[in-house]
């Protein structure tokens, strides 16, 4: 297997811009993308990402758009093609089959079904495969990976706080843009039922244009269950809802609800076990937007990949702590995450915080 060259690299970098804006719109399905290059020209003859809802693949999008012209191409992809029947037939097989001669790989599938057999078809019909290790295109799969390799959703915790470590509401644009955006991207948002009562909100998407890409919104149940006086439960909004609950506490919702019985301890639902019942539902990316004591939770049980905090410029003094157990800064690092990305935008600055690789 050869080196992916910095061309490689400048290509799979687009295919990974590409696929972003997409991210939360594939379902159960990883979302990537795949362009077609002419080598000698280093033109684009096609592109694709995973269709709406996960199928087709971007492999078979971008091969059939190009049609004869895919023949002596280099295909670059985020992810690599798959190499089994599941709804849709192995890509392997198109890719060989439509005279590709080259395929960049982003990053490698741990999926069992596709992992080295996947490589060895496409090799052994001649084509060359680089697998370049990209990190960007491994940060964009983050979810499928983390899903594949530990049976659960790759989990983004994400909280406004203010410079005294309080919970704040995040109504001002910016704050509030960067939730939206999270949110949009991932494929279930994920609420204590504490705070869906103090809220009582609809945990949509405002951003214009993107309202649509409102996720499943899920609703933790503790000792006190919950019932369909809460909105998110009880409410009409359009979208989704789903209850996480501990066998024993009740819980009253509509039918349209569905409720997911975990086992646990005191009426509160066990988190990992939670977490492994929504990567069995096929829930790759989770964005948990925690309280005071779930914060403290989901850090301390190891169970963030990566935490968005997001700072405002005021003091709030009697608004909730940020978290039951100390600093939250202090909690984020006391969890292994280190800082990686910082934004900010007037006084308000949004930094990520995640698991070093
Ligand atoms: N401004 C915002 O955007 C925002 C966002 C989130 C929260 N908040 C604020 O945060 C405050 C709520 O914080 P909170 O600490 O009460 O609630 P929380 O941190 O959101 O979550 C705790 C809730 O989850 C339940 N739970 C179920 N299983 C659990 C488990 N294994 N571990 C921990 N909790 C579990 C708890 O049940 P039990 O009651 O049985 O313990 C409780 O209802 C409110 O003031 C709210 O407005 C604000």
């Amino acid at each position: 297997m050869t080196q992916a060259s910095a061309q490689d690299l400048r290509w799979l970098d687009a295919a990974v811009r590409y696929a972003t804006s997409f991210l939360g719109t594939t379902g159960d399905n990883p979302c990537a993308a795949a362009l077609l290059v002419a080598p000698h020209s280093q033109s684009l003859i096609a592109r694709a990402v995973t269709a709406r809802g996960g199928r087709p693949h971007p492999e078979a999008l971008a091969l059939a758009s190009a049609g004869f012209d895919a023949a002596g191409s280099t295909l670059y992809v985020t992810l690599q093609p798959c190499h089994h029947w599941g709804r849709t037939p192995p890509c392997a097989d198109a890719i060989v089959r439509s005279g590709v001669m080259r395929v960049v790989i982003g990053v490698a599938d741990p999926d069992p079904r596709t992992a080295a057999a996947g490589v060895a078809r496409l090799e052994s019909a001649g084509v060359e495969v680089v697998i370049a290790e990209h990190a960007p295109s491994a940060a964009l799969h983050a979810g499928h990976l983390r899903h594949r390799t530990n049976a659960r959703p790759y989990v983004t915790a994400m909280l406004v706080v203010s410079p005294d470590d309080k919970i704040v509401s995040p109504t001002s644009g910016m704050a509030r843009d960067w939730l939206d955006l999270q949110r949009s991207r991932s494929n279930a948002i994920l609420i204590g039922a504490a705070a869906a009562r103090c809220q009582n909100g609809p945990l949509a998407v405002a951003l214009p244009g993107l309202q649509a890409r409102t996720p499943l919104r899920i609703v933790l149940a503790g000792a006190e269950g919950v019932d369909r006086s809460l909105n998110l439960i009880g409410g009409f909004s359009g979208y989704r809802t789903a209850i996480i609950a501990e066998s024993s506490v009740s819980v009253d919702a509509p039918v349209s609800v569905e409720v997911i019985r975990v086992k646990g301890a005191l009426g509160r639902p066990n988190l990992a076990a939670s977490l492994a019942a929504l990567a069995e539902k096929g829930i790759q990316n989770l964005l948990v937007e925690p309280g005071t004591r779930l914060t403290a939770a989901m850090l301390q049980a190891g169970l963030v990949d990566c935490f968005g905090l997001i700072t405002t410029s005021q003091a709030a003094t009697d608004g909730p702590p940020a978290s039951s157990s100390g600093k939250v800064a202090e909690l984020i690092a006391t969890a292994g995450l280190v800082q990686t990305e910082r934004q900010s935008h007037g006084a308000e600055t949004l930094s990520f915080f995640r698991r070093p690789a």
